[in-house]
């Protein structure tokens, strides 16, 4: 329920239902917090958040101030500045001074309050009380005790949302640190969500921290294509020095209250890998290296009696075309890939069996996934167009039945498939262009490409194969389904 509050003497309209922090968001009012988090709730103990209520004798935490009709707060006062000086005061006199060689510069919210808020030199005469530092939790989790203000997000995500509770605070007083439980490591299947919910530098990466400084890095707004849920992510890169082609450094998640709210998987996460490497670079025809296009006018020699295997990782454009192409030439059409399905592997949170990014945008354009079809569609066949898919891979009883016939190889990545074709055609992967694509849940979702890469998008190939530019309108497409 909508209702109106006066914030610094302007009115506006908020949730009453919703956390105050959350709703000011919305309206760019920024209240500096630690321990409150959308996903994890309200925990009150950093105090990073007071502002004043009018009527009330003492300031209150914005996270724990129930939203109620005609309320008025101040965010701005002098005493709230006062405060907000006195509490990351408290917050430095034990945290190292070493925002220099430390991996969160850049996104450190105590860095940036301290900027915003603080900026007075430190009066303390005693020395820092030491603490641990790099500590392995494992799973790719390094932690600096020194760091850390002890706002519980990191052991409260073990609680809540992992359910692993790996994590607690032990010791009182200024000596109190977390740590691991013992002969226990941060071994669950989302512990790098841990580095994302620590405010500071004290929860890092193993796998990303000191690689690059990130006010280096763009991003772009994707979606994992790890499983069929379509995690929301950020791709973070950066073009080096004399190199070709952008590298990624880092899946990040990206929040999408619907699918996966603030969250990731660990193996979707380090899939950014895949993405960087096993590139197909070249076009092929036997074994000599050709241009694309001589290699798509010689494929197009062979669109009369075809069958076209097509990923459930294209995008539903790519499949939309292909689709036409097929009609077109009246070559049949399969979706079969079994073998990206993991049966068993999924959990009752994100991850899920099936492993493939748009299995959906198959069923909506009624393409067919049965394997007797394929197999009869490959017996009455010459030729086999491989649209960027990995099932005949895994499968060697159909490795079996193209052994005499004519492979097309349209591939993203370097795989057994390029030694064995007759033609083998590179094409860009997902970071590398835009789409659409449709999750587990029916929900459909648009991504946007994130690194430029010198090769062809499928969809450009089979404009090619058309000879004419494919003319899609996915909106149209999906209103009409
Ligand atoms: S390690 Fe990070 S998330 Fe955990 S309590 Fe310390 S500051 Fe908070
Ligand atoms: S749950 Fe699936 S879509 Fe989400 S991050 Fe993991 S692999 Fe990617
Ligand atoms: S965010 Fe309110 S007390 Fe920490």
């Amino acid at each position: 329920m909508l209702v109106k509050i006066r914030v610094d003497d302007k009115e506006i309209e908020v949730n009453k239902s919703k956390n105050l922090i959350y709703e000011l968001k919305k309206h760019n009012i920024n209240i500096p917090h630690f321990c409150y988090h959308p996903q994890m709730g309200v925990e009150g103990n950093c105090r990073m958040c007071l502002i004043e209520l009018k009527g009330a004798k003492r300031p209150q935490i914005a996270c724990d101030t129930p939203i109620k009709d005609n309320m008025e707060i101040f965010t701005k006062s002098a005493n709230v500045k006062k405060l907000r000086e006195a509490i990351l005061e408290l917050e430095f006199i034990n945290h190292p001074l070493d925002c220099s060689v430390c991996d969160q510069v850049g996104e450190c919210s105590l860095q940036e309050y301290y900027m915003d808020y603080d900026l007075q030199p430190s009066r303390m005469q005693v020395p820092k009380v030491d603490k641990e530092k790099h500590l392995n939790y494992e799973n790719g989790i390094i932690h600096d005790q020194e760091r850390c203000v002890l706002c519980t997000r990191c052991v409260r995500f073990t609680k809540t949302i992992s359910k692993t509770d790996e994590l607690g605070v032990i010791k009182r007083g200024d000596t109190s640190a977390i740590a691991v439980f013992p002969n226990i490591k941060t071994k669950n299947r989302y512990s790098q969500n841990i580095v994302d919910v620590c405010p500071v530098g004290a929860m890092t990466s193993e796998d990303f921290r000191f690689k690059r400084r990130v006010y280096f890095l763009k991003t772009a707004n994707s979606i994992c294509h790890g499983c069929s849920k379509g995690c929301n992510i950020y791709i973070d890169h950066e073009k080096k020095k004399y190199a070709k082609n952008d590298l990624i450094y880092r899946f990040r998640p990206r929040v999408n209250e619907n699918i996966n709210n603030h969250f990731m998987c660990d193996d979707g996460r380090y899939s950014y890998k895949l993405e960087n490497k096993n590139t197909l670079e070249f076009a092929f025809i036997k074994n000599k290296k050709v241009s694309d296009i001589k290699a798509i006018n010689q494929a197009k020699e062979y669109l009369k009696n075809a069958i076209f295997l097509i990923s459930p990782n294209c995008n539903l454009e790519e499949m939309s075309a292909i689709k036409s192409l097929a009609k077109e030439v009246n070559a049949k059409l399969s979706g079969f890939s079994e073998s990206y399905i993991r049966v068993g592997d999924g959990d009752d949170y994100l991850i899920q069996d099936d492993k493939s990014a748009n299995r959906n945008g198959l069923k909506i354009l009624e393409i067919s996934q049965d394997f007797n079809e394929l197999k009869k569609y490959i017996n009455s066949c010459e030729n086999i167009f491989i649209f960027n898919s990995k099932a005949m891979l895994a499968c060697e009883e159909l490795l079996n039945l193209t052994k005499d016939k004519n492979i097309i190889n349209i591939s993203s990545k370097e795989n057994e498939l390029v030694e064995i074709a007759n033609i083998n055609i590179p094409c860009s992967s997902f970071s590398q262009k835009s789409g659409t694509i449709i999750n587990c849940d029916n929900i459909v979702q648009k991504y946007d490409r994130a690194i430029i890469s010198q090769r062809m998008d499928l969809i450009d190939i089979v404009s090619e194969f058309l000879g004419r530019e494919v003319d899609l309108d996915i909106d149209l497409l999906m209103k009409e389904k």
